[in-house]
């Protein structure tokens, strides 16, 4: 099969337009992988033509001879549905996960997309946790990026604030939302930082920057961005009407829709206000 007529392509570059319609992806901003399967990678093979190896810049054993696609550094995601071959490729690791090769596509000398060492070390830390885990997306929310400017930056402030804004929030993200101070982007530091918070929950927030999203498929993780940001959105709305709230969800709300939803919100953010 030709690699653009596989469906985990054509699931790709629909979660790639469908952020940019979002208005997430200005000129190159954000990035999007996907750990390709076994049999996946199986089907399209007869399209290989393998490049050299190149270093990742970070060290992911775990990963080891797996295959990847990715979108490329500089490629703007208003481009991927129509220029797919020169914005994303596939790309393989070698046997001890410490180097790649591009197999297919970022024609024209393109390389894989400068967050390559954040996503590679959350798609470890995700694999580890649930084989399940494939999808690693990077996107300039602007109503996220706004909170970072007025919120503390603590998981337990972002996460609460963003589950009263929307009864689904606590359902769709219990585990919460990390966030990682202003850091230089595109090295091993923020990716070391980014993948630790990984640990703990499926969303990270870049101060200043975006948001980081882990999920099963595309869906799941198209959603929770979404989800997020929708919430972060309301939150910029409320705050500009007026600074507090006459009501809100409390924790004992909170607590009821955990019972009813089964899920466990943990206690850390369900701590009362001043
Ligand atoms: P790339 O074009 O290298 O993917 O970088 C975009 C970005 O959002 C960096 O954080
Ligand atoms: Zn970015």
């Amino acid at each position: 099969m030709k690699v653009l007529d596989a469906e985990f392509v054509q699931g790709f570059i629909r979660m790639a337009d469908d952020g940019w319609q979002q208005g997430w992806h200005e000129r190159n901003g954000g990035n999007l992988s996907y750990r390709v399967k076994p049999e996946e990678a199986d089907s399209v093979k007869e399209s290989f033509a393998p490049g050299e190896w190149k270093p990742i810049g970070v060290f992911v054993p775990e990963l080891a001879g797996e295959y990847f696609l990715v979108t490329g550094s500089g490629k703007y995601f208003r481009n991927v549905i129509i220029k797919p071959e020169e914005s994303i490729g596939l790309i393989e690791l070698d046997g001890r996960g410490e180097n790649y090769r591009i197999v297919w596509g970022l024609a024209g000398g393109g390389v894989p997309t400068s967050e390559l060492p954040t996503h590679l070390m959350n798609h470890e830390v995700k694999k580890k946790q649930n084989e399940k885990y494939r999808v690693i997306y990077h996107a300039h929310t602007t109503n996220m990026i706004a909170l970072t400017f007025v919120l503390p930056l603590k998981d337990e402030v972002f996460t609460r604030e963003l589950w009263e804004m929307a009864t689904e929030c606590p359902v769709v993200f219990p585990d919460g939302v990390g966030v990682v101070p202003w850091m230089v982007p595109g090295g091993s530091r923020i990716a070391e930082a980014t993948s630790e918070l990984m640990k703990t929950y499926d969303l990270a927030v870049w101060a200043h920057h975006g948001m980081f999203a882990a999920g099963e498929d595309f869906d799941l993780t198209f959603g929770l961005m979404h989800t997020a940001e929708k919430s972060a959105e309301i939150l910029v709305k409320m705050l500009s009407m007026r600074p507090d709230k006459l009501q809100t969800i409390s924790p004992d709300n909170f607590r009821d829709l955990a019972k009813d939803f089964h899920v466990t919100l943990p206690e850390k953010f369900l701590y009362e206000k001043q």
